[in-house]
């Protein structure tokens, strides 16, 4: 295998994980460019289900190395929780399998409470995970985060908890009324953590490269999805870093020429949590029947949260597309569609009378836009177990080919189930 990597393409909850459980098998190295414990990643192995938040899922497999790179944010305290509820599934963490960067900033106690007040202040205006993970990049953006490395050597980890804390007390007590945080306070918790987080602490940039130049095969672990692109996505409904196949560079230190072939994973219809436009949304009775089919209901993997349900959209999917680069497309819980007589797929917006077939970059243009739907029959067929693609129900095949000529992308998986046994693999040689 080559050096792949697997993105997500509309908002998030794609399925992600179970496709780079599956691609691991055919990798050296799992490494994970963005985000934090924000993301949910599920991975079903028979009667055992695993969700890893920050640790990417190629730990499930024994010999795989897998690294936290340094466009990840890490809150310890999680990581530590994450480990030991692995190690309880006797799934081993240990320095020889999991590579944290230097350069990874650190979440602290402050981004959570600061996030958090600043929500309840707007009253939830973009319904984030409430993790601290916008914070933390406004810190590193600001040049005043506290990376990995600082955290590790005490006399620096303090000097910068002293100078960040004279600052964000006064936002604290000025801003929101509150009483600040003590220096000694969050120290004497974050040097704990650091004496079991230590031994994985390491250069992962030379190790990575190095790695590749040997011929080792990678497997790029992407979260969130293109829509909650910071840059690219419905801004100011986004997370605050990169999840589109560009974070893969920066958050890891590899070059573009290193990313041999992209897949985006891409379900059969389209999800969101948190506020923010969303123009395929179903609201009513079926929205609720998409979200409760199948063995695992459309709920948040990090907080429980209802995710909100709708169409297929070809407009973002194929501007995703275009984004990351996909060279392949997997398309998961296609078997969620399957007792529908009818499926919509939105082919373009109508906004002011006019059609649109571009996304637009305001999100309030993109909330007024109206879906212009095409209207697929359905099969009305279980698809669950189907392990080929010509065997798939006729109007089924029709369906997938009608979203991949939408994005402009070939099929490599689709999937009909969360078991890894429930895939279908189109392309053999991924
Ligand atoms: P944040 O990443 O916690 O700052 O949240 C910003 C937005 O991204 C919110 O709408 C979240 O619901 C959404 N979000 C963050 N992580 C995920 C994820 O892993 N899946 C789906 N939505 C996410």
């Amino acid at each position: 295998m080559s050096n792949v990597a697997v993105v997500g393409t509309q908002w998030g909850d794609e399925g992600k994980g179970k496709i780079i459980d599956l691609l691991t098998e055919n990798a050296d190295i799992v490494a994970r460019y963005q985000g934090g414990n924000n993301a949910g990643h599920t991975v079903i192995i028979n009667d055992n289900e695993f969700t890893l938040h920050l640790i990417p899922s190629g730990i499930l497999h024994k010999g795989k190395k897998c690294i936290i790179g340094n466009g990840v944010v890490i809150n310890p305290k999680a990581l530590l929780e994450e480990i030991a509820e692995l190690e309880d599934k006797e799934i081993s963490v240990n320095e020889n399998n999991l590579y944290i960067s230097k350069s990874a900033h650190v979440t602290m106690p402050y981004h959570i409470v600061s996030e958090t007040l600043k929500e309840e202040r707007d009253r939830g205006r973009i319904g984030t995970t409430l993790r601290g993970i916008g914070p933390t990049y406004v810190d590193k953006a600001a040049r005043m985060g506290i990376r990995m490395c600082d955290l590790i050597d005490s006399d620096i980890f303090r000097a910068k908890l002293e100078e960040n804390l004279e600052q964000i007390n006064v936002l604290f007590e000025k801003i929101y009324g509150v009483k600040g945080f003590q220096v000694s306070e969050i120290f004497d918790e974050y040097s704990k953590y650091v004496e079991k987080l230590a031994p994985f602490v390491s250069d992962t940039v030379f190790m990575l490269n190095k790695a590749i130049d040997k011929g080792v095969s990678v497997l790029f672990e992407g979260a969130q999805g293109a829509l909650l692109d910071v840059d690219h996505g419905t801004y100011p409904y986004v997370t605050s870093s990169n999840s589109t196949s560009g974070g893969i560079c920066t958050g890891l230190g590899v070059g573009p020429t290193k990313v041999d072939s992209i897949i985006g994973v891409v379900k059969a219809y389209t999800t969101r949590v948190g506020e923010g436009p969303f123009p395929t949304e179903l609201k009513g009775e079926l929205g609720d029947k998409l979200r409760n089919a199948g063995p695992i209901g459309e709920y948040g993997r990090s907080t429980g949260r209802p995710r909100r349900c709708g169409w297929f959209d070809g407009v973002i999917a194929g501007y995703s597309a275009m984004l990351n680069g996909l060279s392949s497309l997997a398309i998961t819980r296609l078997d969620i569609l399957d007792d529908l007589d009818e499926i919509n797929v939105c082919v373009a917006y109508e906004y002011n009378d006019q059609r649109l077939e571009e996304f637009p970059y305001r999100s309030d243009i993109l909330q007024q836009c109206k879906p212009i739907y095409e209207k697929l029959p359905g099969w009305m067929e279980s698809t669950v177990d189907i392990r080929e693609y010509s065997k798939l129900p006729k109007n089924a095949q029709k369906y997938l080919n009608r979203l991949s000529e939408l994005m402009n992308v070939p099929i490599a998986i689709v999937s009909v189930g969360p078991q890894r046994s429930q895939t279908i693999f189109v392309e053999k040689n991924l």
